[in-house]
């Protein structure tokens, strides 16, 4: 059976790239109202519908702070979803937090956002290690990993029972018809493989109002990860219309399904 609903996890990261383009090191921040305030993004972004919460705690902390973290995981009502490095420093880090799910992805200085998936093939041994731990702590640990049959097949050998299939070649693709159905295709293949090996599937990456009636098509989904274009959207609209209106894209295709 098709989980009946997909679920909807709203990306803030870029609320807080807008605050740090002027608030970047505290000297700027004394006695001046600090905003936007993502923490007050994300409450508004629940009361609209969001399933859950995400943010990317980067090692260069380019948008997300650890404080904004701190007071999410006071705050918020859904599920926060922390996305991060596998590094030993973060995963201490969110086995003291005890974020509801942690979202494992590769991290490099240089790229402008998660470029590509996780290589489950080259940090088995760690993740190994990690992923027990983190469990052990009531954390759901998710993979962001490329539409590869080898990586699902990695996912499944890790005690971890999700993944997140990146579809930012897809999104790439979307424009070129026949790029874009292939990489429809390698997605599919991999939702039903991974759905095959047990795993729960989350998608997630350059997904907007336009292209994800596609993506809504892929079977076995359970929630899609959307920033940028939500963001976008709500500096015409404000956050709380932005999220209705993703949230409809995702009803409207559950009733035609
Ligand atoms: N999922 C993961 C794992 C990501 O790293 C990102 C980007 O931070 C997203 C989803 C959201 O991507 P976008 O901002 O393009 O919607």
């Amino acid at each position: 059976m098709q989980p009946r609903r997909i679920l909807l996890g709203v990306n803030i990261d870029h609320c807080a790239t807008l605050r740090q383009a002027r608030y970047r090191d505290d000297s700027q921040t004394c006695g001046r109202i600090i905003e936007p305030d993502p923490v007050a993004f994300a409450l508004a972004a629940e009361q609209a519908g969001a399933d859950g919460i995400t943010v990317h705690l980067r090692e260069d902390r380019r948008h997300i702070q650890e404080r904004d973290v701190a007071r999410l995981r006071e705050c918020i009502r859904t599920r926060l979803n922390l996305e991060m490095a596998p590094t030993p420093e973060m995963l201490s880090y969110a086995l003291e937090l005890k974020p509801d799910n942690i979202c494992l992805v590769p991290e490099n200085r240089a790229e402008v956002t998660t470029e590509g998936g996780l290589n489950l093939l080259s940090t088995k041994r760690i993740l190994n290690e990690w992923i027990p731990a983190a469990k052990d702590a009531g954390i759901q640990v998710s993979c962001f990993i490329d539409p590869d049959c080898k990586q699902i097949e990695a996912a499944a050998e890790l005690a971890s029972t999700c993944i997140e299939l990146h579809t930012g070649a897809f999104a790439r693709h979307f424009y070129y018809a026949f790029a874009r159905e292939q990489e429809l295709e390698k997605l599919r293949a991999a939702a039903i493989q991974a759905h095959n090996l047990g795993l729960t599937i989350n998608a997630g990456h350059g997904l907007n109002y336009i292209n994800i009636a596609d993506i809504c098509d892929l079977p076995w989904l359970n929630e899609l990860n959307i920033g940028h274009s939500i963001i976008s959207r709500s500096l015409y609209t404000g956050i709380s219309e932005a999220v209705r209106e993703m949230k409809a894209c995702l009803v409207q295709h559950h009733q035609s399904t």
